[in-house]
């Protein structure tokens, strides 16, 4: 069931658009905003809302990686996986990120504390490695300095 909350915030996106199930998209991350994470009774939920097949819903929810359908920590870690990061030492981030969290993609610390992901390209090229925690982009990333920047998030 979605709380009057959410409703009210569905409710606003779907006044944007031409048919209900347009705001999908919008209406799952409001309703992950608030849960954290889109469980089955959350997406039968919405999918009743926007007049939607529950199917036809969690095919768009699992097209995007940014829409959990599984529950996530409190911090999350986007790693970028894509060329110039690859060639400028993803990888040694990577290694140094599943030895000091003990996780690997798609897995979460026991304490909930963090959730470490593969990104596309997270626009910042230049600045290679970058990673993402939350809504923080970190740009020429070293070794040394990541554990100062884990450090932060609790
Ligand atoms: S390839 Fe990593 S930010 Fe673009």
């Amino acid at each position: 069931m979605l709380t009057a909350e959410e409703i009210r915030k569905i409710d606003h996106e779907i006044a944007l658009v031409p048919v209900r199930k347009a705001a999908c998209i919008e209406a799952l991350k409001i309703v992950q905003e608030h849960r954290g994470w889109i469980s089955d009774e959350s997406l039968l939920a919405i999918a009743a809302h926007i007049e939607m097949s529950a199917e036809e819903l969690d095919s768009v929810a699992t097209f995007y990686n940014l829409i959990f359908r599984k529950p996530v920590g409190r911090n999350i870690i986007l790693l970028c996986d894509s060329i110039s990061c690859y060639v400028m030492g993803y990888e040694q981030i990577y290694d140094h990120l599943k030895a000091r969290l003990n996780i690997k993609f798609g897995e979460t610390t026991p304490d909930a504390r963090f959730t470490l992901l593969p990104n596309a390209c997270l626009g910042a090229c230049d600045h290679a490695p970058t990673l993402m925690i939350n809504h923080d982009l970190y740009k020429d990333l070293t070794i040394n300095e990541l554990d100062e920047i884990l450090k932060t998030y609790k």
